[in-house]
């Protein structure tokens, strides 16, 4: 077991019509003026973007207001955020959607804390010293940015995706209302899922120091996503399920599920961020599409914990050599993702990247990552071009 310090600030508000209590919560954070921060048009379908002004209304808080961030958000509309927030005298970050809108806000709130270009942080070149307050109000369970230090932004040239953690960034309240999350599309209820699942089995393959514990609490948590999210591919409306996912995705991005290993492996976040830089893909899909490959390519260099993700997670009897037991958890969860119509592969994704931008994939990964990842193996840009590899067919 490694020392660990498990820093999670944020005041969680969860259940049914908890959104009604934004304004509120923003009142307490005793702000002049919030930015209120959205997507591409689902919080005003569903109607929750009337409510939430409503709410700021009834407790006389000024707000500006800024849609239009995308999946894998642009660093373009950061710096918009930024400029519109100085205009207006903004001095606390409301964001209404998922990890894209969470993210974005976070950056907007790095970007009006310091007058250095903000993309300095998530290009490595310097560390934030400050960053303006920010609030949730989550409309999908899936990237744990309502409770994590980090924040991923693609700048919009040469589609470089890059993250940046801090823990000064985390949220000060993430809203969560489950019933929120039923007007997604299935496609996104399943990524979520496989995202949620990732941010636990990043920290859980380590061939390094665990803690009983912990371990307990993340093949727990794997055990809550397996199940339910089968239960929301057939039943799309369960509250039940519904709140399982998304109070796992807090607690797998948060931390809790990394306390006392050794910071966690994360090579195939690493991985895919160089899809979603390049192709734009559904992060939680693109991780799907890559895990199997990864997997298969590392298990024998962490073959005790692969064995444990078999029999604990995927219930795999333990009868066969560790080497067989380990290829059936791969297996299952392979077999897991196929059955909420998850992606297995580089096609079944939609993508067929060249070799040359493979290799273009596996250059862009080694600058990000210093030149290695990985704590079940460690790998270098050789590695991750071979995997890219297995994955593309
Ligand atoms: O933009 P709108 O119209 O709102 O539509 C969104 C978007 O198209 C839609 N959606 C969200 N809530 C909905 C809804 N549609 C109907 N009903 C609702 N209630 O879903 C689509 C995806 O939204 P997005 O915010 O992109 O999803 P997610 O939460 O999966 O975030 C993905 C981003 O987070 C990053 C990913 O790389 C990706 O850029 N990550 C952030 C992390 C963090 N900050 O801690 C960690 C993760 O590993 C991840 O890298
Ligand atoms: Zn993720």
């Amino acid at each position: 077991m490694f020392n660990f310090t498990y820093c999670t600030p944020t005041q969680v508000v969860f259940g049914r019509d908890v959104e009604e209590h934004t304004g509120a919560l923003v009142k307490a954070q005793g702000c002049k003026k919030a930015l209120l921060h959205y997507g591409g048009g689902s919080v005003i379908r569903s109607g929750l973007l009337d409510r939430i002004k409503a709410s700021l209304a009834r407790e006389g808080i000024a707000y500006a207001e800024l849609g239009g961030v995308v999946p894998n958000p642009r660093l373009s509309l950061v710096y918009q955020g930024i400029a519109l927030s100085r205009r207006e005298g903004v001095d606390f970050i409301l964001a209404v959607g998922g990890g894209s809108v969470i993210d974005s806000a976070k950056a907007i709130a790095y970007g009006l804390a310091e007058e250095a270009d903000v993309w300095e942080l998530y290009d490595r070149a310097r560390t934030a010293k400050a960053c303006l307050p920010v609030g949730v109000v989550l409309t999908i369970a899936a990237a744990g940015s309502e409770m994590s230090n980090s924040s991923v932004i693609t700048k919009d040239e040469g589609g470089i995706k890059r993250g940046y953690n801090d823990d000064i960034c985390r949220p000060r309240f993430a809203v969560m209302n489950p019933e929120l999350t039923v007007t997604l599309p299935p496609w996104q209820t399943a990524s979520g899922c496989v995202d949620i699942l990732m941010h636990t089995m990043e920290r859980y393959f380590t061939p390094n120091g665990t803690m009983e514990l912990t371990d307990s609490l993340a093949e727990g948590l794997m055990r809550t996503v397996l199940k339910n999210a089968v239960i929301l591919r057939d039943a799309p409306d369960s509250y039940e399920a519904r709140a399982e996912i998304m109070w796992a995705g807090s607690l797998s991005h948060n931390g809790l599920t990394g306390c006392g290993n050794d910071g966690g492996d994360f090579a195939c976040h690493g991985l895919e961020h160089e899809m979603g830089g390049m192709f734009d893909v559904t992060h939680g899909a693109g991780l799907a599409a890559v895990w199997g490959s990864w997997a298969r390519y590392v298990y024998r260099d962490c073959l005790p914990r692969f064995v444990r993700f078999a029999v604990n997670v995927m219930g795999v009897d333990n009868s066969s050599s560790p080497e067989e037991t380990a290829l059936k958890g791969i297996e299952a969860m392979e077999d897991f993702y196929r059955s909420i119509a998850m992606p297995t592969c580089f096609s079944e994704l939609g993508i067929s990247p060249t070799r040359e931008q493979l290799e273009d994939m596996a250059h862009k990964l080694h600058i990000a990552s210093g030149g290695r990842k990985g704590a079940a193996k460690v790998l270098y840009e050789a590695d991750f071009l071979n995997i890219y590899q297995m994955a593309n067919h």
